[in-house]
């Protein structure tokens, strides 16, 4: 069944509900024309304890948090339920019974408010983050979009016709944060952990082994690898090695990974002519990747693009400003979709 709006004028303005469940973050936003009225996200702390997300406490507490994120969004945004066009969802990719929860609930809105329903794919979503501010990218422009469970650069021409033209072949960006910050005994999400100590740190202390892959692919697993071995080495040595050491570690491992990401993106830009240069997702957030984009885009003559902070970990603003530019298109889906945890675009 198709859902069609009946309730709203021609030329009214458009206003979208946006849920984001995909993980482990309840996240609700509101975006009117283009623009964010409210972004509300409610972690879960629960986790911490297991050193990971546990999927099953992800979708109870999901359960949990969507009626009073989805309220607190609507009401920090000054709108209510019936104000709302159209609600769009996060239907893929991420765990399957944490997006139930959220496409669930946007279909059960969509039924009860007989409003247009969206699908969004959560990546396509980070790097539609960078069209929330006011100084956007022109098109064509390259995204380099770093996350928990993915690496990619993203060719976007137009606001939804995006190719991916590198990704990684073994682990992400944000896996290889937070595994070493594992190794390291940090906890988890170690990602933000490790930018913190890397800040007082050397970054040229120690070096890691940097993968030779053609093309515009990436690897993270020898880097992972190499950081185990060095520790294990240097801690049968010297017990007290990464205590000693954390801050000079944290920014050498810091400085492998933006190099890995720094160096395909040169590459990419080269091979494509383009010099709009945008960065999304998680890891974007990292506080010396922000900076060598910035300093490389300088070098390179790049216009370079990172999204606020609140724009680049997961959130629901992003999954709102997607939706914005899917009904203008007339993507809209029926209540026959489901969720899937796979990522394929
Ligand atoms: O996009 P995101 O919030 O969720 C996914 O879609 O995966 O990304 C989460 C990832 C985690 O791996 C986390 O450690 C990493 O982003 N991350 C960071 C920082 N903030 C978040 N990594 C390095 N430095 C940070 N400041
Ligand atoms: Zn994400």
């Amino acid at each position: 069944m198709q859902i069609q709006s009946t309730n709203q004028p021609i030329n009214q303005s458009t206003t979208i509900l946006g849920i984001e469940s995909s993980c482990d973050e309840t996240a609700a936003a509101v975006c009117r024309d283009g623009r964010i009225l409210s972004n509300f996200i409610a972690g879960q702390s629960v986790h911490e304890q297991y050193g990971g997300v546990v999927p099953e406490l992800a979708s109870r507490a999901h359960m949990q948090n969507i009626v009073p994120v989805v309220d607190t969004a609507l009401k920090q945004a000054g709108v209510a339920l019936t104000d709302i066009s159209a609600v769009a969802f996060t239907q893929a990719p991420g765990l399957i019974g944490a997006l139930l929860v959220g496409s669930q609930f946007a279909k059960s809105l969509s039924l009860s408010l007989n409003i247009p329903l969206i699908a969004v794919h959560h990546m396509q979503a980070h790097v539609l983050a960078n069209l929330i501010q006011d100084n956007k990218p022109a098109f064509p422009f390259l995204c380099l979009t770093v996350s928990g469970g993915h690496t990619q650069i993203v060719l976007c021409e137009s606001p939804l016709q995006l190719k991916i033209i590198g990704q990684t072949i073994d682990d992400a960006a944000g896996e290889a944060f937070d595994k070493s910050a594992k190794l390291l005994g940090l906890p988890y999400p170690g990602g933000p952990l490790i930018d913190k100590y890397a800040q007082t740190g050397n970054p040229k202390r120690f070096t890691f082994a940097e993968p030779q892959l053609p093309g515009l692919d990436f690897s993270f697993s020898g880097v992972k690898t190499s950081i185990l071995y060095f520790l294990q080495a240097e801690t049968k040595k010297n017990p007290h090695f990464i205590e000693e050491n954390l801050a000079d570690i944290c920014a050498s491992v810091q400085e492998r990974i933006i190099s890995i990401l720094i160096s395909k993106l040169k590459k990419a830009a080269a091979q494509t002519g383009i010099r709009n240069i945008c960065m999304a997702g998680g890891v974007s957030a990292n506080s010396g990747l922000r900076k060598a984009l910035t300093e490389t885009g300088l070098q390179q003559g790049w216009q370079v693009f990172i999204p606020a902070f609140e724009y680049c970990t997961d959130n629901a603003a992003m999954i709102a400003i997607t939706g914005y530019y899917k009904l203008l298109a007339a993507q809209t889906t029926d209540l026959s979709i489901g969720a899937s945890a796979k990522s394929e675009w």
